[in-house]
């Protein structure tokens, strides 16, 4: 990646005189075009001045081997430019010091320290980290560039938070594009509480703050360009120490972390493809970021395609839309009565806390309950040794809770609410006399209408009975809001011109897929289910039911049912692009698809998935997410369809199991097809599975791989791990694709197919990583095969129903 301009001929040349180029020795003073060179060219030390029209010169550290405008990384004279370069030289003295000087013996700057043993052969060299060393005769470091960074820290610097509670280090950044001293805008620790937080500030006030320290000594991930890949670390450790370090794997594009001249926090990376630094994290990341700038009670969601400021749970906005004025509690806390905490995750926590040391979570719990004034506390479990160390850090709010965000990465706020007035009895009267007034009007208006509209009514109620004999009373799904229109069979069967074979999309497991005509001239598919499938009755009532509840575009829409006899008919919306599988696993077709396409149809399942886990109204798991499943509309819209499968879920039960496994193998889960348990995350890795299938155009079980791979997900971990994730894509569209959305995709489906369901993320991060450029991935790991023993028959039996059909039916295999 770097460029080698010093041949090394040149290098072993020099070398051989015991001098080369990265070292400043007494002998050998820089001057003004000089410069040092780091031992593989990638850092360069010496003069330079910012623009050519301000003729100020400064010593400084720079990228030697990047193309276009010089990067300054670190500079020694920022607040004491040079106005004549030709008269200054930097020398290394024969007491351990560096001495930056004019010809009339001027200091302009100086570093080292008074340490004597081997000072007399001291001399400085330039280190290919960047960092810019002064060392002893006999080696040992006396001055470290890297302990006085200017605006920049770069991969391996310490930066020092605080030592012993108090700040040690404070970056300034440039004060203008072109002028390096310093500026308003710094980037330390908080003053008040060291070690703690993290935070831009702009003077003395607080710009924007970065992270609260909470805990995690060690976090990291991958970062992914156009380009390379590579993972980085970062660390932060306690004790006497707080201290902050990152650390980049080998053979990584330079990466560095500056604080610009306008107060933006940037963790930048260079894209040697479009020479230019590529932005992995910026703080502020939003104008809602900056701090407080959401008003109390309100946060910044980042989560959102337009962040924005939103109000927390149980609070409403004080001034109608504005929220910088903040937000309300709905209902008043009140000391004395009775209060409850929520858990709000992934949360910035909020400013102005009060560390209280010593506690364990329980402690700090009750810390904050007993005291009136504690609106909030936030918990986390440290293991840390030194002289200071807390093996906690319990942090409680009083009063109005401000500058809060959400980040996918944030940690849990514990948020206090006042309990629901418990106060029944006046409610009781305040409420039931306007309640019956209200229904004396509505049985009178009813009486109206029944007489009026009595013939109809009567035909509509045989219709009902039918429903009722379906549904039990007993079924815990019946909710009277269940609007499913009813078709007559009559009407069904001059649709589909008496099920005609003509008419025929598919056929399955459960029945057969007819296309139809109403009467408007709309084109509907219409499922009928087989009279002697066993299962049909369950399914059929989960299916009405459940998809009656569900709206929402990425999902198939239920248009009606039919009961007759022992005939039950589901009345869908047609879909002439039919499944997914048909095209995507279709040769001639499957050019149809490009990456555009692709991705949006990804997009478009997850957003599906994602609002029946989380967005409607109940949280349901689908069970047989898979390409047959996947149906498309003329704008190649997905539809997720088939719910003969899924299971509604409380929305605080995570796991669920059942000892009927069904579903297709391959997009099985590994704990749900041995074990039986299902969760969301079953459909997280199905989801995987068929983000893997979109992207390769390989089926899950393609023959193909078997030679080599036992599946396809070890294929794609194979090239993954290997570095050659691009071979994994569909060569139909390999040509004209943006290639970091390709890879990114290839890794969300390798980090939703891992085997513990724990490790897969939620379907709303899988959202958020495919939406977001800049959202760092953290490392799949690696699958370990899992093979149910009848896969050939799982595969066979998936094969024979290859859904030509509109309206895919599912195969069930019981166990
Ligand atoms: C050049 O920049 C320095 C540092 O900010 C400033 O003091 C000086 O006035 C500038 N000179 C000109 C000619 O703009
Ligand atoms: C160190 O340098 C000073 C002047 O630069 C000189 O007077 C002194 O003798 C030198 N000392 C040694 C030990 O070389
Ligand atoms: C050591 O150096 C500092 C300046 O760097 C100076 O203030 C101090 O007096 C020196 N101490 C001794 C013992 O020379
Ligand atoms: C920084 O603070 C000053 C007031 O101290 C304010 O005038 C200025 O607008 C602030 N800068 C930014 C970028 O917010
Ligand atoms: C990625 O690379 C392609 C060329 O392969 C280029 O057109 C595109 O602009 C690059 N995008 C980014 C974000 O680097
Ligand atoms: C919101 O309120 C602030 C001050 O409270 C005001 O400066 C700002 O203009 C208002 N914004 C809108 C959109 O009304
Ligand atoms: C925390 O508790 C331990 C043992 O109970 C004690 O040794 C330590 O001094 C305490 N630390 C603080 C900061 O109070
Ligand atoms: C802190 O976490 C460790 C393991 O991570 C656990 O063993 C310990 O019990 C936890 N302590 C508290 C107070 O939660
Ligand atoms: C309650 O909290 C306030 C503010 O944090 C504090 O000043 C006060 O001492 C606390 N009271 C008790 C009894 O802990």
């Amino acid at each position: 990646m770097a460029l080698h301009y010093i041949p090394i001929f040149f290098l072993l040349f020099v070398s051989s005189f015991c001098k080369s180029d990265d070292q400043l020795t007494q002998a050998k003073p820089l001057a003004h075009g000089d410069m040092l060179i780091s031992e593989r060219g990638d850092f360069a030390l010496g003069f330079f001045s910012p623009t050519s029209s301000n003729k100020s010169f400064y010593l400084g550290i720079w990228y030697h081997s990047l193309p276009g405008p010089r990067t300054v990384v670190w500079v020694a004279n920022r607040d004491n430019p040079i106005a004549n370069p030709s008269s200054v030289m930097l020398m290394v003295t024969n007491n351990s010091r560096m001495v930056l000087s004019d010809t009339e013996g001027r200091n302009i700057w100086m570093a080292g320290s008074n340490i004597t043993s081997g000072a007399a052969g001291a001399y400085a060299v330039l280190l290919n980290s960047g960092n810019f060393v002064l060392r002893s005769s006999d080696d040992q470091d006396i001055w470290l560039s890297f302990d006085h960074p200017t605006d920049t820290i770069l991969p391996s610097m310490r930066f020092l938070v605080s030592y012993k509670a108090q700040v040690v280090i404070r970056i300034f950044a440039w004060k203008g594009r072109d002028d390096p001293s310093s500026g308003d805008f710094s980037f330390s620790s908080d003053p008040s509480s060291p070690g703690l937080l993290l935070a831009t500030w702009n003077k003395t006030k607080p710009y924007c703050r970065i992270t609260v320290w909470s805990g995690v000594t060690v976090s990291g991930g991958t970062y992914l360009t156009n380009t390379s890949t590579f993972l980085y670390e970062t660390a932060l450790n306690s004790g006497d120490e707080f201290y902050f370090m990152f650390t980049i794997s080998d053979n990584s594009p330079f990466t560095r972390m500056v604080l610009e001249y306008t107060g933006k926090w940037k963790f930048l990376t260079w894209n040697n493809h479009l020479s230019s630094w590529e932005i992995i994290v910026e703080h502020p990341a939003a104008a809602c970021e900056l701090y407080a700038s959401c008003g109390p009670y309100s946060y910044c969601d980042l989560t959102q395609i337009v962040p924005a400021c939103r109000c927390l749970d149980g609070f409403e906005p004080t001034d109608g839309i504005n929220f910088s004025k903040g937000c309300r509690r709905k209902q008043a806390l009140k000391c004395g009565k009775q209060s409850h905490f929520m858990t709000l995750p992934g949360m910035k926590v909020p400013d102005k806390f009060l560390h209280i040391q010593n506690k364990t979570l329980d402690e700090c719990a009750a810390e904050c309950s007993r005291n009136c004034s504690c609106t909030a506390y936030a918990y986390a479990n440290l293991s840390i040794s030194g002289a200071m160390a807390d093996p906690s850090r319990c942090l409680v709010w009083s009063g109005e809770l401000i500058d809060i965000g959400t980040k996918t990465t944030g940690e849990n706020l514990y948020l206090r609410l006042a309990d629901s007035p418990v106060d029944k009895k006046r409610n009781l009267e305040r409420i039931i006399l306007p309640i019956m007034t209200f229904l004396l009007l509505l049985a009178s208006i009813a009486l109206v209408w029944m007489y009026k509209y009595r013939d109809k009514w009567r035909k509509k109620e045989n219709q009902k009975k039918l429903k009722l004999g379906y549904f039990s009373a007993s079924d815990q799904l019946e909710d009277e809001n269940t609007e499913v229109p009813f078709v007559s069979f009559e009407d069904t069967l001059l649709a589909t011109n008496c099920f005609a074979d003509a008419n025929l999309l598919g056929r399955g497991g459960f029945g057969k897929v007819y296309k139809g005509t109403l009467k408007g001239g709309d084109n509907v598919a219409v499922k009928r289910l087989s009279k002697g499938s066993g299962q049909g009755t369950v399914e059929f009532r989960s299916e009405v039911v459940l998809i009656a509840k569900l709206q929402h575009k990425n999902l198939v829409q239920l248009l009606g049912c039919c009961i007759h006899e022992d005939e039950k008919l589901l009345i869908y919306e047609y879909l002439p692009n039919k499944s997914l599988d048909a095209i995507l696993f279709d040769t001639t077709r499957k050019h149809v698809l490009d990456w555009l396409t692709r991705f949006k149809i990804i997009k478009g399942i997850a957003r599906g998935l994602l609002y029946l886990h989380q967005d409607s109204r109940l949280r349901i798991i689908h069970r047989d997410l898979k390409a047959s499943n996947i149906l498309l509309d003329t704008e190649m819209t997905p539809k997720i369809s088939d719910f003969g499968m899924a299971r509604i879920v409380g929305a605080n039960q995570h796991q669920t199991s059942t000892n009927r496994v069904v579903g297709t193998y391959g997009y099985m889960s590994p704990e749900y097809a041995m074990g039986g348990a299902f969760s969301v995350k079953s459909d997280t890795y199905s989801f995987g599975v068929l983000l893997l299938e979109i992207v390769s155009g390989l089926k899950i079980s393609s023959p193909q791989l078997t030679s080599n791979f036992s599946s396809l997900i070890t294929y794609a971990w194979r090239l993954w791990e290997d570095g050659n994730a691009t071979e994994f894509m569909d060569s139909s569209f390999a040509a004209s694709c943006p290639l970091h959305e390709v890879l990114r995709c290839i890794h969300v489906g390798l980090l939703c197919v891992q085997d513990q369901a724990n490790d897969r993320p939620v379907m709303s991060s899988v959202m958020f990583m495919l939406e977001n450029e800049s959202a760092l991935l953290p490392a799949p790991k690696k699958p370990v095969y899992f093979a149910p023993s009848d896969w050939a028959a799982g595969e066979a039996m998936d094969n024979t129903e290859n859904s030509l059909n509109a309206m895919s039916i599912t195969t069930v295999e019981g166990r």
